[in-house]
């Protein structure tokens, strides 16, 4: 997750001072920087250089990504009036760049692509909150005042997320992951009443496509269960929970992803050994365990500490088959 960034020079280089969705739509320069991890280390996957308000973009959402904020909106979504700017995402027109980036990077990659997508509710908070929110208070007042409004806005943002996923398939993607950063904010009953339908039916819209889908969160530990009954073939989950708690509450009949602290990278190689085997130890060498850091890569990571991670978890897991 989020491979790419500022923790690699030759990122800083090939960015510039661009606005980061103007490098998006440049195939080769999003080609290029989503293979700059994989030519520091041998990971096991890639994931497509884009970001999860492309696809709003493309249908003429006006957003820009603020460096050291994220995603900004200057008229935020709070009524119906706003919710009918939304329309179904038609890929190979809103958003050829994308197909195009991704088709050159299943041709090039020995590994397998994952495309991905914003899921509905962190979307809608980007839109609400017309930014980044600590405590989403106006997506939930939303929610809670005007559920009508809610489920146009939630119904609106499947149809938009449902064929940016299928395009990335279509285009050569092996795998999919549904980011939903901020649904953590979210009790479970409410959860189960005001995302999970809408989750349903993505994953519904998903389903007869035969790659694996990741399904990940943060602070989730409660919405695990329901997440899970939302869909995808994996969970992810950040370092709050500890993996073997997470897995036993799922079953093992799902895999699961995580679960480093990013910012343990941060800290000198013993510690990060120590807490990279705390994980690995958790997850017992059973099949379905894909090592991840809880959240994305944090900038001032070194990335020598990347790089030992990536051959300590393959040791592993070569030691354990
Ligand atoms: O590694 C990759 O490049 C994969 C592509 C990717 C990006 N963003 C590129 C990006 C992916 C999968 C994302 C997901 C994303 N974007 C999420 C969900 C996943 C998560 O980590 O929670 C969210 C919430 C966003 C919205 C967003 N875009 C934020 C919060 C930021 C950071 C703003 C900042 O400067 O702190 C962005 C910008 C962004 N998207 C960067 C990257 C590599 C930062 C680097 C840059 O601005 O050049």
């Amino acid at each position: 997750m989020r491979q790419a960034g500022r923790y690699l020079p030759e990122y800083r280089d090939i960015r510039g001072d661009r606005d980061i969705l103007e490098t998006i739509r440049i195939p080769d320069e999003a080609v290029e920087i989503t293979l700059q991890p994989l030519r520091r280390m041998p990971l096991d996957a890639a994931i497509l250089f884009s970001d999860i308000v492309v696809p709003l973009v493309a249908i003429g959402i006006p957003f820009r990504i603020e460096a050291g904020r994220g995603p900004v909106l200057d008229e935020p979504f709070r009524s119906r009036r706003h919710v009918a700017r939304l329309r179904p995402l038609e890929p190979e027109v809103d958003e050829p760049y994308t197909l195009e980036a991704v088709r050159a990077l299943a041709d090039e990659l020995d590994v397998p692509l994952l495309g991905f997508a914003g899921a509905p509710f962190t979307l809608a908070s980007y839109l609400v909150e017309g930014g980044p929110s600590r405590d989403h208070a106006r997506t939930k007042a939303l929610m809670f005042a005007d559920p009508l409004t809610w489920e146009a806005l939630m119904g609106a943002l499947v149809d938009v997320v449902v064929p940016h996923l299928r395009a990335q398939v279509g285009a050569g993607a092996s795998a999919l992951q549904v980011f939903d950063p901020w649904v953590g904010a979210l009790a479970p009953a409410h959860y189960r009443a005001y995302v999970l339908p809408h989750m349903r039916r993505l994953f519904e819209g998903i389903a007869d496509l035969t790659v694996p889908v990741i399904h990940f969160g943060v602070g989730t530990s409660e919405l695990l269960e329901l997440m899970r009954d939302a869909g995808g073939a994996a969970i992810g989950i950040d370092h709050r929970t500890p993996l073997d708690r997470a897995w036993e509450r799922l079953g093992h009949a799902t895999a699961i992803q995580g679960n480093l602290d990013p910012a343990v990278l941060l800290a000198p190689w013993e510690v990060v050994e120590r807490e990279a085997l705390d994980v690995l130890d958790r997850a017992g060498g059973r099949a379905g365990h894909v090592f991840n850091l809880g959240h994305g890569v944090l900038p001032d990571t070194p990335v020598e500490n990347l790089q030992r991670l990536v051959d300590l978890v393959h040791a592993r897991s070569e030691r354990d088959g």
